[in-house]
Protein backbone atom coordinates (compact mmCIF):
# COMPACT_ATOMS: atom_id res chain seq x y z
CA UNK A 1 0.00 0.00 0.00
CA UNK A 2 1.23 3.62 -0.76
CA UNK A 3 1.81 5.49 2.54
CA UNK A 4 0.11 9.06 2.35
CA UNK A 5 3.59 11.68 2.80
CA UNK A 6 2.46 14.93 3.34
CA UNK A 7 5.94 16.52 2.43
CA UNK A 8 5.27 15.33 -1.16
CA UNK A 9 2.57 18.47 -1.29
CA UNK A 10 3.86 20.62 -4.07
CA UNK A 11 2.94 23.75 -5.91
CA UNK A 12 3.13 25.22 -9.60
CA UNK A 13 2.95 28.81 -10.46
CA UNK A 14 2.66 30.98 -13.02
CA UNK A 15 5.64 33.03 -13.28
CA UNK A 16 5.71 36.39 -14.91
CA UNK A 17 8.72 35.36 -16.84
CA UNK A 18 5.75 33.62 -18.88
CA UNK A 19 6.49 29.89 -18.19
CA UNK A 20 4.89 27.72 -15.24
CA UNK A 21 7.58 26.89 -13.02
CA UNK A 22 6.86 23.91 -10.50
CA UNK A 23 7.61 24.66 -6.87
CA UNK A 24 10.07 21.86 -6.77
CA UNK A 25 12.34 23.67 -9.43
CA UNK A 26 11.00 21.69 -11.98
CA UNK A 27 10.12 23.84 -15.76
CA UNK A 28 6.67 22.80 -17.07
CA UNK A 29 5.57 23.24 -20.10
CA UNK A 30 3.79 26.05 -20.88
CA UNK A 31 4.60 29.43 -22.66
CA UNK A 32 2.00 32.74 -21.69
CA UNK A 33 2.25 34.83 -19.00
CA UNK A 34 -0.85 34.09 -16.59
CA UNK A 35 -2.64 33.55 -13.64
CA UNK A 36 -3.23 31.66 -10.74
CA UNK A 37 -1.78 28.42 -9.63
CA UNK A 38 -2.30 24.32 -8.93
CA UNK A 39 -1.45 22.47 -5.85
CA UNK A 40 -1.29 19.07 -5.10
CA UNK A 41 -1.63 16.96 -1.61
CA UNK A 42 -2.21 12.91 -1.26
CA UNK A 43 -5.87 12.62 -0.69
CA UNK A 44 -5.63 8.96 -0.40
CA UNK A 45 -5.37 5.34 -1.74
CA UNK A 46 -8.21 3.50 -3.15
CA UNK A 47 -9.33 0.33 -2.63
CA UNK A 48 -7.00 -1.70 -4.68
CA UNK A 49 -4.25 0.66 -3.93
CA UNK A 50 -4.24 3.33 -6.30
CA UNK A 51 -2.23 6.95 -4.53
CA UNK A 52 -5.13 9.45 -5.32
CA UNK A 53 -4.60 13.35 -5.17
CA UNK A 54 -6.24 16.40 -4.43
CA UNK A 55 -5.19 19.45 -6.80
CA UNK A 56 -6.18 22.63 -5.88
CA UNK A 57 -6.88 25.52 -9.14
CA UNK A 58 -6.57 29.01 -7.17
CA UNK A 59 -7.09 32.13 -9.31
CA UNK A 60 -5.92 35.74 -8.46
CA UNK A 61 -9.37 36.34 -6.58
CA UNK A 62 -8.48 33.53 -4.33
CA UNK A 63 -10.89 31.77 -5.38
CA UNK A 64 -10.84 27.81 -5.99
CA UNK A 65 -11.68 24.42 -6.97
CA UNK A 66 -10.20 21.61 -5.95
CA UNK A 67 -10.44 18.06 -7.34
CA UNK A 68 -9.42 14.59 -6.78
CA UNK A 69 -8.25 12.32 -9.83
CA UNK A 70 -10.23 9.34 -8.89
CA UNK A 71 -13.54 10.25 -11.10
CA UNK A 72 -11.96 13.66 -11.67
CA UNK A 73 -14.07 14.59 -8.59
CA UNK A 74 -14.65 18.01 -8.03
CA UNK A 75 -14.63 18.34 -4.33
CA UNK A 76 -15.00 21.83 -3.26
CA UNK A 77 -15.68 25.31 -5.48
CA UNK A 78 -15.24 28.28 -3.55
CA UNK A 79 -16.59 31.23 -4.78
CA UNK A 80 -17.55 34.80 -2.75
CA UNK A 81 -20.86 35.91 -1.74
CA UNK A 82 -22.55 38.98 -2.01
CA UNK A 83 -20.11 40.23 1.20
CA UNK A 84 -16.88 38.96 -0.92
CA UNK A 85 -16.86 35.31 1.95
CA UNK A 86 -15.49 32.56 0.17
CA UNK A 87 -17.69 29.23 0.16
CA UNK A 88 -18.14 25.96 -1.08
CA UNK A 89 -20.92 25.89 -3.09
CA UNK A 90 -20.76 21.70 -4.20
CA UNK A 91 -21.78 18.51 -2.33
CA UNK A 92 -18.69 16.52 -1.68
CA UNK A 93 -17.68 13.84 0.96
CA UNK A 94 -14.56 13.99 3.21
CA UNK A 95 -12.93 10.67 3.00
CA UNK A 96 -12.15 8.70 -0.67
CA UNK A 97 -13.63 5.22 0.56
CA UNK A 98 -16.78 7.61 0.75
CA UNK A 99 -16.55 8.55 -3.46
CA UNK A 100 -15.54 5.05 -4.01
CA UNK A 101 -18.33 3.08 -2.19
CA UNK A 102 -21.13 5.47 -2.10
CA UNK A 103 -20.61 8.55 -4.40
CA UNK A 104 -24.19 9.18 -5.92
CA UNK A 105 -21.67 10.84 -8.89
CA UNK A 106 -20.95 14.10 -6.81
CA UNK A 107 -18.66 16.64 -8.94
CA UNK A 108 -17.51 13.98 -11.24
CA UNK A 109 -16.84 13.22 -14.69
CA UNK A 110 -19.41 11.17 -16.35
CA UNK A 111 -18.81 8.71 -19.53
CA UNK A 112 -18.27 7.25 -21.91
CA UNK A 113 -22.10 7.98 -21.75
CA UNK A 114 -23.72 10.49 -19.60
CA UNK A 115 -27.21 9.74 -18.60
CA UNK A 116 -29.43 6.84 -19.56
CA UNK A 117 -29.60 4.30 -22.48
CA UNK A 118 -32.76 2.28 -22.83
CA UNK A 119 -32.66 -1.32 -22.43
CA UNK A 120 -28.52 -1.06 -21.88
CA UNK A 121 -28.01 -1.83 -25.15
CA UNK A 122 -27.86 0.03 -28.72
CA UNK A 123 -27.06 -0.54 -32.52
CA UNK A 124 -24.29 0.67 -34.59
CA UNK A 125 -22.95 0.23 -37.64
CA UNK A 126 -25.77 -3.33 -38.11
CA UNK A 127 -23.98 -4.41 -34.67
CA UNK A 128 -25.61 -4.56 -31.42
CA UNK A 129 -23.74 -3.74 -28.42
CA UNK A 130 -24.85 -4.96 -24.76
CA UNK A 131 -23.90 -2.45 -21.72
CA UNK A 132 -24.53 -3.13 -18.01
CA UNK A 133 -27.89 -2.45 -16.59
CA UNK A 134 -27.38 -0.69 -13.68
CA UNK A 135 -30.16 1.17 -13.56
CA UNK A 136 -33.28 -1.11 -13.78
CA UNK A 137 -33.20 -1.96 -16.78
CA UNK A 138 -30.88 0.78 -18.60
CA UNK A 139 -27.37 2.14 -18.76
CA UNK A 140 -26.82 5.19 -16.54
CA UNK A 141 -23.82 6.93 -16.17
CA UNK A 142 -21.20 4.83 -18.15
CA UNK A 143 -22.04 1.68 -16.71
CA UNK A 144 -20.91 -0.26 -13.64
CA UNK A 145 -17.36 1.77 -13.85
CA UNK A 146 -18.06 4.69 -15.72
CA UNK A 147 -15.43 7.37 -15.89
CA UNK A 148 -16.49 8.81 -12.35
CA UNK A 149 -14.14 5.79 -11.06
CA UNK A 150 -11.38 5.10 -12.63
CA UNK A 151 -8.17 7.20 -11.74
CA UNK A 152 -7.29 9.85 -14.57
CA UNK A 153 -4.02 10.87 -15.02
CA UNK A 154 -3.68 14.84 -14.06
CA UNK A 155 -1.10 17.75 -15.26
CA UNK A 156 -1.03 21.11 -14.72
CA UNK A 157 -1.23 23.38 -18.19
CA UNK A 158 -0.07 26.38 -19.84
CA UNK A 159 -2.03 29.34 -21.01
CA UNK A 160 -2.86 32.82 -20.26
CA UNK A 161 -6.55 32.40 -18.82
CA UNK A 162 -6.41 30.96 -15.17
CA UNK A 163 -5.08 28.34 -13.29
CA UNK A 164 -5.69 24.75 -15.36
CA UNK A 165 -5.14 21.11 -15.22
CA UNK A 166 -5.46 18.59 -18.20
CA UNK A 167 -6.98 15.20 -17.07
CA UNK A 168 -6.39 11.96 -19.41
CA UNK A 169 -7.66 8.86 -19.67
CA UNK A 170 -7.91 6.06 -22.01
CA UNK A 171 -10.93 3.76 -21.95
CA UNK A 172 -10.20 0.36 -23.71
CA UNK A 173 -11.72 -1.10 -26.48
CA UNK A 174 -15.04 -3.42 -25.12
CA UNK A 175 -14.72 -1.38 -21.95
CA UNK A 176 -17.84 -1.38 -20.24
CA UNK A 177 -19.11 -3.03 -23.57
CA UNK A 178 -18.05 -0.08 -25.63
CA UNK A 179 -16.70 -0.45 -28.95
CA UNK A 180 -13.17 1.67 -30.05
CA UNK A 181 -10.52 2.95 -27.58
CA UNK A 182 -11.58 5.93 -26.38
CA UNK A 183 -9.16 8.76 -25.78
CA UNK A 184 -10.45 11.18 -23.28
CA UNK A 185 -8.73 14.64 -22.49
CA UNK A 186 -10.87 16.92 -20.29
CA UNK A 187 -9.09 20.70 -18.46
CA UNK A 188 -10.19 22.43 -16.06
CA UNK A 189 -9.61 26.48 -15.85
CA UNK A 190 -10.20 28.53 -13.34
CA UNK A 191 -10.16 32.07 -14.71
CA UNK A 192 -9.30 35.44 -13.41
CA UNK A 193 -13.33 36.07 -13.91
CA UNK A 194 -14.64 33.26 -11.82
CA UNK A 195 -14.69 30.76 -14.25
CA UNK A 196 -14.75 27.17 -14.24
CA UNK A 197 -14.22 26.65 -17.84
CA UNK A 198 -14.35 22.64 -18.86
CA UNK A 199 -12.97 21.75 -22.16
CA UNK A 200 -13.69 17.85 -23.42
CA UNK A 201 -11.95 16.22 -26.09
CA UNK A 202 -12.29 12.73 -27.46
CA UNK A 203 -11.07 10.67 -30.19
CA UNK A 204 -11.20 6.51 -30.91
CA UNK A 205 -10.13 4.13 -33.07
CA UNK A 206 -13.77 2.39 -34.07
CA UNK A 207 -16.83 4.10 -33.93
CA UNK A 208 -18.57 4.41 -30.67
CA UNK A 209 -20.82 6.52 -28.87
CA UNK A 210 -20.34 9.29 -26.67
CA UNK A 211 -21.80 12.12 -24.33
CA UNK A 212 -19.84 13.59 -21.59
CA UNK A 213 -20.90 15.59 -18.51
CA UNK A 214 -19.98 16.83 -14.96
CA UNK A 215 -21.82 16.34 -12.01
CA UNK A 216 -21.66 18.28 -9.51
CA UNK A 217 -24.14 19.16 -7.22
CA UNK A 218 -24.46 22.86 -6.26
CA UNK A 219 -26.02 24.54 -3.28
CA UNK A 220 -24.86 28.14 -4.37
CA UNK A 221 -25.89 29.41 -0.42
CA UNK A 222 -23.37 27.07 0.52
CA UNK A 223 -22.32 23.10 0.79
CA UNK A 224 -24.91 21.56 4.15
CA UNK A 225 -26.89 24.45 4.08
CA UNK A 226 -30.06 22.69 3.39
CA UNK A 227 -32.64 22.53 0.75
CA UNK A 228 -32.29 24.66 -3.13
CA UNK A 229 -36.18 24.74 -2.63
CA UNK A 230 -35.28 28.96 -2.80
CA UNK A 231 -32.49 29.27 -5.73
CA UNK A 232 -34.34 30.87 -8.63
CA UNK A 233 -33.50 28.72 -11.69
CA UNK A 234 -33.88 30.17 -15.65
CA UNK A 235 -33.62 27.53 -18.21
CA UNK A 236 -32.97 29.18 -21.77
CA UNK A 237 -35.43 26.27 -23.36
CA UNK A 238 -38.80 25.85 -25.10
CA UNK A 239 -38.78 22.30 -25.39
CA UNK A 240 -37.66 19.17 -22.95
CA UNK A 241 -37.42 15.95 -23.62
CA UNK A 242 -40.19 13.79 -21.72
CA UNK A 243 -39.27 10.42 -20.25
CA UNK A 244 -41.37 6.97 -19.39
CA UNK A 245 -41.53 5.58 -16.33
CA UNK A 246 -37.74 4.45 -15.97
CA UNK A 247 -36.59 7.51 -16.97
CA UNK A 248 -35.38 6.94 -20.69
CA UNK A 249 -37.05 9.65 -23.25
CA UNK A 250 -40.38 9.37 -25.14
CA UNK A 251 -38.51 10.55 -28.24
CA UNK A 252 -40.74 13.66 -28.35
CA UNK A 253 -39.76 16.75 -27.78
CA UNK A 254 -42.81 18.80 -25.77
CA UNK A 255 -43.08 22.50 -25.03
CA UNK A 256 -42.38 23.33 -21.37
CA UNK A 257 -45.36 25.95 -21.95
CA UNK A 258 -47.99 25.83 -19.36
CA UNK A 259 -46.03 23.28 -17.30
CA UNK A 260 -43.76 23.14 -14.07
CA UNK A 261 -40.97 22.40 -16.37
CA UNK A 262 -40.99 25.97 -17.60
CA UNK A 263 -38.34 27.94 -16.71
CA UNK A 264 -37.78 30.53 -19.23
CA UNK A 265 -38.69 33.07 -16.71
CA UNK A 266 -36.51 32.47 -13.25
CA UNK A 267 -38.54 30.64 -11.23
CA UNK A 268 -37.88 29.40 -7.41
CA UNK A 269 -36.94 25.84 -7.85
CA UNK A 270 -39.43 24.52 -5.51
CA UNK A 271 -42.03 26.06 -6.56
CA UNK A 272 -43.70 23.63 -9.04
CA UNK A 273 -41.61 20.50 -7.80
CA UNK A 274 -44.67 19.12 -5.95
CA UNK A 275 -47.14 19.68 -8.54
CA UNK A 276 -49.12 16.33 -9.87
CA UNK A 277 -47.56 15.44 -13.28
CA UNK A 278 -46.63 11.91 -13.98
CA UNK A 279 -43.32 13.48 -14.99
CA UNK A 280 -42.29 14.86 -11.98
CA UNK A 281 -43.99 11.68 -10.47
CA UNK A 282 -41.56 9.64 -12.40
CA UNK A 283 -38.67 11.59 -11.30
CA UNK A 284 -39.39 12.23 -8.06
CA UNK A 285 -38.78 15.96 -9.04
CA UNK A 286 -36.71 17.25 -11.75
CA UNK A 287 -34.60 14.81 -13.58
CA UNK A 288 -35.12 15.90 -17.13
CA UNK A 289 -33.69 17.13 -20.29
CA UNK A 290 -33.84 20.49 -21.82
CA UNK A 291 -33.44 21.06 -25.47
CA UNK A 292 -31.38 24.39 -25.14
CA UNK A 293 -32.31 27.52 -27.40
CA UNK A 294 -29.49 27.48 -29.15
CA UNK A 295 -28.22 29.93 -32.43
CA UNK A 296 -25.15 28.15 -34.30
CA UNK A 297 -22.30 25.82 -32.82
CA UNK A 298 -20.56 27.95 -30.07
CA UNK A 299 -20.85 28.76 -26.71
CA UNK A 300 -24.62 29.32 -26.06
CA UNK A 301 -26.27 30.68 -22.49
CA UNK A 302 -28.25 27.32 -20.90
CA UNK A 303 -28.86 28.26 -17.18
CA UNK A 304 -28.83 30.84 -14.92
CA UNK A 305 -28.86 30.49 -10.75
CA UNK A 306 -29.74 33.18 -8.23
CA UNK A 307 -29.72 32.48 -4.58
CA UNK A 308 -30.93 34.94 -2.58
CA UNK A 309 -29.41 34.70 0.48
CA UNK A 310 -26.12 34.65 -0.16
CA UNK A 311 -26.40 36.79 -3.47
CA UNK A 312 -24.83 34.01 -5.64
CA UNK A 313 -25.18 33.36 -9.52
CA UNK A 314 -24.09 31.22 -11.57
CA UNK A 315 -24.45 31.42 -15.42
CA UNK A 316 -24.17 28.15 -17.13
CA UNK A 317 -23.02 28.45 -21.26
CA UNK A 318 -22.60 25.49 -23.23
CA UNK A 319 -21.66 23.82 -26.42
CA UNK A 320 -24.03 20.99 -25.88
CA UNK A 321 -27.61 20.66 -27.09
CA UNK A 322 -29.33 19.76 -24.12
CA UNK A 323 -28.69 19.75 -20.01
CA UNK A 324 -30.09 17.48 -17.66
CA UNK A 325 -32.04 19.80 -14.60
CA UNK A 326 -31.67 17.17 -11.61
CA UNK A 327 -32.95 18.26 -8.37
CA UNK A 328 -31.12 15.61 -6.23
CA UNK A 329 -33.99 13.66 -5.64
CA UNK A 330 -32.70 10.38 -4.59
CA UNK A 331 -30.42 12.03 -1.97
CA UNK A 332 -31.07 10.60 1.33
CA UNK A 333 -30.04 10.88 5.06
CA UNK A 334 -27.50 8.01 4.38
CA UNK A 335 -24.75 10.44 2.83
CA UNK A 336 -23.17 12.01 4.80
CA UNK A 337 -21.13 15.41 3.64
CA UNK A 338 -17.84 16.79 4.17
CA UNK A 339 -19.00 19.41 6.48
CA UNK A 340 -20.44 16.60 8.73
CA UNK A 341 -24.01 17.30 8.22
CA UNK A 342 -26.66 14.36 6.42
CA UNK A 343 -28.11 15.18 3.20
CA UNK A 344 -31.65 15.07 2.17
CA UNK A 345 -33.70 14.97 -0.71
CA UNK A 346 -33.06 18.39 -2.98
CA UNK A 347 -30.25 19.57 -0.80
CA UNK A 348 -28.55 19.92 -4.27
CA UNK A 349 -29.60 20.25 -8.26
CA UNK A 350 -27.10 19.29 -10.75
CA UNK A 351 -27.39 21.14 -14.05
CA UNK A 352 -25.53 18.29 -16.97
CA UNK A 353 -24.57 19.78 -20.17
CA UNK A 354 -24.91 16.64 -22.91
CA UNK A 355 -26.48 15.17 -25.60
CA UNK A 356 -29.94 13.77 -25.16
CA UNK A 357 -30.58 10.58 -23.00
CA UNK A 358 -30.53 7.45 -25.34
CA UNK A 359 -29.70 9.27 -27.97
CA UNK A 360 -27.76 5.98 -29.52
CA UNK A 361 -31.52 4.38 -29.74
CA UNK A 362 -32.87 7.52 -30.84
CA UNK A 363 -32.52 8.69 -34.75
CA UNK A 364 -33.80 12.06 -34.48
CA UNK A 365 -32.00 13.42 -31.81
CA UNK A 366 -28.77 14.98 -32.41
CA UNK A 367 -26.04 12.38 -32.99
CA UNK A 368 -23.36 11.15 -30.25
CA UNK A 369 -22.05 8.70 -32.83
CA UNK A 370 -18.12 9.84 -32.74
CA UNK A 371 -15.74 7.90 -35.56
CA UNK A 372 -12.07 7.74 -36.19
CA UNK A 373 -10.69 10.46 -37.40
CA UNK A 374 -12.50 12.98 -35.91
CA UNK A 375 -12.49 14.54 -32.41
CA UNK A 376 -14.90 15.22 -30.09
CA UNK A 377 -14.64 19.20 -29.01
CA UNK A 378 -17.21 20.17 -26.27
CA UNK A 379 -16.49 23.14 -23.81
CA UNK A 380 -19.37 24.28 -20.47
CA UNK A 381 -18.21 27.24 -18.16
CA UNK A 382 -19.90 28.19 -15.27
CA UNK A 383 -19.89 31.64 -14.27
CA UNK A 384 -19.94 32.72 -10.17
CA UNK A 385 -20.54 36.22 -9.50
CA UNK A 386 -23.22 38.29 -7.16
CA UNK A 387 -26.02 40.61 -6.85
CA UNK A 388 -23.44 43.07 -5.66
CA UNK A 389 -21.03 42.80 -8.76
C1 LIG B 1 -28.60 11.90 -13.24
C2 LIG B 1 -29.72 11.03 -13.52
C3 LIG B 1 -30.48 10.87 -12.26
C4 LIG B 1 -29.61 10.33 -11.19
C5 LIG B 1 -28.48 11.20 -10.95
C6 LIG B 1 -27.57 10.60 -9.92
O1 LIG B 1 -29.01 13.19 -13.05
O2 LIG B 1 -30.55 11.49 -14.54
O3 LIG B 1 -31.55 10.04 -12.47
O4 LIG B 1 -29.11 9.10 -11.57
O5 LIG B 1 -27.81 11.40 -12.18
O6 LIG B 1 -28.24 9.96 -8.92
Amino acid sequence: MTRIDPNMSRTWHRSVLGAAVLGMGVLLEGTSAGAGSMDETPFGNTQDGKAVNLYTLTNDRGASVKFIAYGGIITEINVPDRWGKLGNIVLGFKELADYESKNPYFGALIGRYGNRIGGAKFMLDGTQYQLAANNGPNSLHGGTKGFDKVVWAVEPVGGASGAAARLSYTSKDGEEGYPGTLTVRVVYTLTNDNELRIDYEATTDKPTVVNLTSHSYFNLAGDGTGGIDDHILTINADRYTPVDATLIPTGQLASVAGTPFDFRQGMPIGARIRSNDPQLVYGRGYDHNYVLNRSGSGLSLAARVYEPRSGRIMEISTTEPGVQFYSGNFLDSTLVGAAGQQYRQTDGFCLETQHFPDSPNKPSFPTTVLKPGETLKSTTIHKFSTDAS
